[in-house]
């Protein structure tokens, strides 16, 4: 049992001297770098010693990318090996004249790519220990202003229309969203599908349906970045075709809209002008003739304001109500 105890204390006191020493050496990172498309970054990294270390000199850094499995062992993007570098094309120290008593290690990137986003690690070895980290790179690149055509190119009236807006040179993966005029959303209405391109840049492109009497005169696209944040815009005029003989008769839209219930509301108020006309001259007709007061003659008088070939008939009626 004491064995046991004392086997456990000694080991105990072994893995503490361990971590003591390799705590002289640290190697520190920032643990996000952010990159410019086509600019140079910089992966942070600096080795901190304990106040113990005096002096200290870098014997090995060792630049990797992860996941790439093939370089990691034999093929580093940066080694440096007592005295010797090796770099990758595109690689290098970030301070220009870097040598063994340089504590600070970071890596630049020259021109950054989509593909060179990902986790990286730097180990060290130094006179007084080693030390590693990681490290990650974000790539960002801004989208292009947009461009905005419709189908059809020319817009006839009275037709459901398709507009598509479209941006690239963007990453990561951003947003279009449609507004109009009065910057009412209409993106709900719309379909966007993002394509990355062959270098990795996204091309965006979306599609919004406008249905004919729901148009409005000026639509504007907007790309948004990954982070939500707006980066350009366009704006499309929605100017209609209205070449004359290039539509049929019902296709003529809101001009044939507005005339068709012009002609049927003036011609009912001709006709019943014309009938209040014909209206008014009968009965100024009836008050004439019933001006003469006759006694019994009410039925006759009625009669007389009607037509002359109707005056028996009335009167026949007249004469079995009197009766
Ligand atoms: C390391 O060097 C780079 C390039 O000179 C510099 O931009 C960076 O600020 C340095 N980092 C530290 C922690 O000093
Ligand atoms: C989005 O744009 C804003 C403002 O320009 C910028 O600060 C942010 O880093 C961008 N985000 C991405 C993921 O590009």
């Amino acid at each position: 049992m004491a064995s046991i105890d004392i086997l456990l204390f000694f080991t105990a006191i072994y893995i503490r001297t361990v971590n003591t020493q390799a705590a002289f050496v640290n190697v520190e990172c920032q643990a996000e770098n952010v990159g410019q498309y086509g600019q140079q970054s910089l992966l942070q990294c600096v080795i901190k010693t304990t106040q113990d270390v005096a002096d200290p000199e870098i014997r090995v850094v060792v630049w990797k990318k992860e996941g790439l499995e093939k370089q990691v062992k034999n093929n580093p993007l940066l080694l440096f090996n007592r005295g010797e570098m090796n770099l990758k094309p595109g690689y290098s120290f970030a301070e220009p004249s870097w040598n063994e008593r340089n504590m600070n290690v970071s890596l630049l990137i020259t021109n950054t790519a989509v593909e060179q986003e990902g986790d990286y690690t730097c180990s060290v070895i130094t006179n007084s220990g080693d030390g590693s980290s990681s490290t990650s790179l974000k790539v960002t690149a801004k989208y292009n202003k947009p461009t905005i055509h419709s189908n059809p190119e020319t817009i006839p009236l009275n037709t459901d229309v398709t507009l598509m807006c479209s941006s690239d040179g963007g990453y990561p993966k951003g947003q279009l969203r449609w507004f109009d005029e009065n910057n009412m959303e209409w993106t709900k209405s719309s379909q966007m599908e993002a394509k990355p391109t062959e270098i990795g840049l996204f091309h965006l492109s979306s599609k919004l349906s406008l249905l004919k009497g729901s148009i409005f005169t000026k639509y504007t696209c907007k790309v948004f970045n990954a982070s939500g944040d707006k980066e350009e815009e366009a704006t499309f005029e929605v100017q209609h075709d209205v070449t004359p003989g290039s539509q049929k008769m019902e296709d003529l839209g809101p001009a044939s809209k507005i005339v068709a219930p012009v002609v049927v509301i003036g011609s009912l108020i001709v006709g019943l002008l014309l009938a209040l006309l014909i209206y008014r001259k009968r009965s100024q007709q009836v008050r004439r003739q019933s001006t003469t007061p006759l006694m019994g003659g009410h039925c006759v008088l009625t009669a007389r304001a009607y037509d002359d070939g109707d005056l028996q008939e009335r009167d026949k009626t007249c004469q079995v109500r009197l009766a």
